[in-house]
C-alpha cells in the first residue's frame, strides 16, 4: 500500500438534520444536532490510513477544544501529525451542514485552515521525500496548494489534487497534476467555465482526470484517450457527506493499480462510506472493502 502525504483542511462538522432546507431569510425546526471530524484534507488522511495507508497529515487547527480534540482523533486513526500545527489566536476551521435526508448543504469557514504557511511545508521536507503520493485539495490557501504542486515534482512524486471546493485554477498549476478529481460542475469551474465537453476535456488528458458523475459512477479516459467508464456501487444512502473524500483517500491508497482498478475501489469505498451518519463513520477499513466487493461479484 501506498505511502500518502496529505496536505488539507481539518474542521469539526456542526450538523444539523430537517425536514427540508430553509429558503432565504426562513427559519425551519431541525431534528437533531451532532459534531462530526471531518475537513476534505483529514477525512481523505482517515480514508486512505482506513484502507492502510501509511499516511502523513499537514494541516492546521486553532488553539481552542475542536483543535484539540481532532489532532487526538487523527493520531488515534493512527495518522502520522506530528506536522499538523496549532495556530495561537485563531479558531479551528469548522463546517456547518444542514442534512436533509441523504442530502446536505455547506458552509465552511476555514479558520487555522488559512494559517498553513510555505515555512510549515519546508519544515515538512522529509515527508515529502517519504511519500509515494501526494494528495491536496482546495480548502487550504491556493498559494499553498502552488507551493505542495512544486514540491511534490522536485521530489518526483505523483501529484493527486481534489479540486474542491472548485475555484480557476492556472495552466502551470494544472500542468503539475498527475490525477486530478473533480465531478462534472469541479471541472467547468476548473476551467474557468471554457472547458467544452466534459468527455473531450477527459480524453485531452488521459488518464489525468478522474471525475465523480454523482449516481452514474466516476469517467476517465485510457492512455488511448478512450472514455472509460466505472459504474456507481447502489447503497442506500443515510449521509453523502464525505463520500467524495472517501473516493479520494481510496484514490491515494492504491495508488499504483492500473486506473480501471483504482477507479472501481474507489467508487466502491466511496458508495460504503455513505450508509453511515458523519464524514468519516461510515469509512470503509480495507477488510470491509474487500468484503463488499466479494459479496457483489
Ligand atoms: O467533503 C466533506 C467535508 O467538506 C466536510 O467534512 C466538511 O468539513 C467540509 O470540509
Amino acid at each position: 500500500m501506498a505511502r500518502v502525504l496529505v496536505i488539507g483542511s481539518i474542521n469539526m462538522d456542526l450538523v444539523v438534520n430537517a425536514a427540508r432546507f430553509p429558503g432565504p431569510g426562513e427559519t425551519v425546526l431541525g431534528q437533531s444536532f451532532s459534531t462530526f471530524p471531518g475537513g476534505k484534507g483529514a477525512n481523505q488522511a482517515v480514508a486512505a490510513k482506513r484502507l492502510g495507508a501509511d499516511v502523513t497529515m499537514i494541516g492546521c487547527v486553532g488553539d481552542d477544544a475542536f483543535g484539540t480534540q481532532l489532532t487526538e482523533q487523527l493520531a488515534n486513526e493512527g495518522i502520522d501529525t506530528r506536522f499538523v500545527r496549532r495556530v495561537p489566536g485563531v479558531s479551528t476551521g469548522v463546517a456547518t451542514i444542514t442534512l436533509s435526508g441523504a442530502e446536505n448543504s455547506i458552509v465552511v469557514v476555514p479558520g487555522a485552515n488559512h494559517a498553513l504557511t510555505e515555512a510549515q511545508l519546508d519544515a515538512a521536507e522529509a515527508a515529502f521525500a517519504d511519500a509515494d503520493v501526494v494528495l491536496c485539495q482546495l480548502e487550504i490557501p491556493l498559494a499553498i496548494v502552488d507551493v505542495v504542486a512544486r514540491k511534490a515534482a522536485a521530489h518526483g512524486k505523483p501529484f493527486l489534487l481534489n479540486p474542491a471546493p472548485a475555484v480557476v485554477l492556472s495552466d502551470e498549476l494544472l500542468d503539475r497534476v498527475t490525477l486530478m478529481t473533480p465531478n462534472e460542475h469541479e471541472l467547468a469551474l476548473v476551467y474557468a467555465g471554457d472547458c467544452g465537453d466534459w468527455q473531450a476535456t477527459l480524453r485531452s488528458r488521459p488518464q489525468r482526470i478522474l471525475m465523480t458523475h454523482g449516481a452514474e459512477g466516476a469517467w476517465f479516459a485510457d492512455a488511448d484517450g478512450q472514455l472509460r467508464h466505472q459504474p456507481a456501487f447502489p447503497v442506500e444512502a443515510v449521509d453523502t457527506t464525505g463520500a467524495g473524500d472517501t473516493f479520494n483517500g481510496a484514490i491515494a491508497a492504491f495508488w499504483g493499480l492500473p486506473m480501471a482498478e483504482i477507479a472501481r475501489l474507489a467508487c466502491a469505498a466511496g458508495a460504503l462510506s455513505v450508509t453511515r451518519s458523519g464524514a468519516q463513520s461510515g469509512m470503509p477499513t480495507r477488510a470491509q472493502l474487500e468484503s463488499f466487493l466479494f459479496e457483489r461479484s
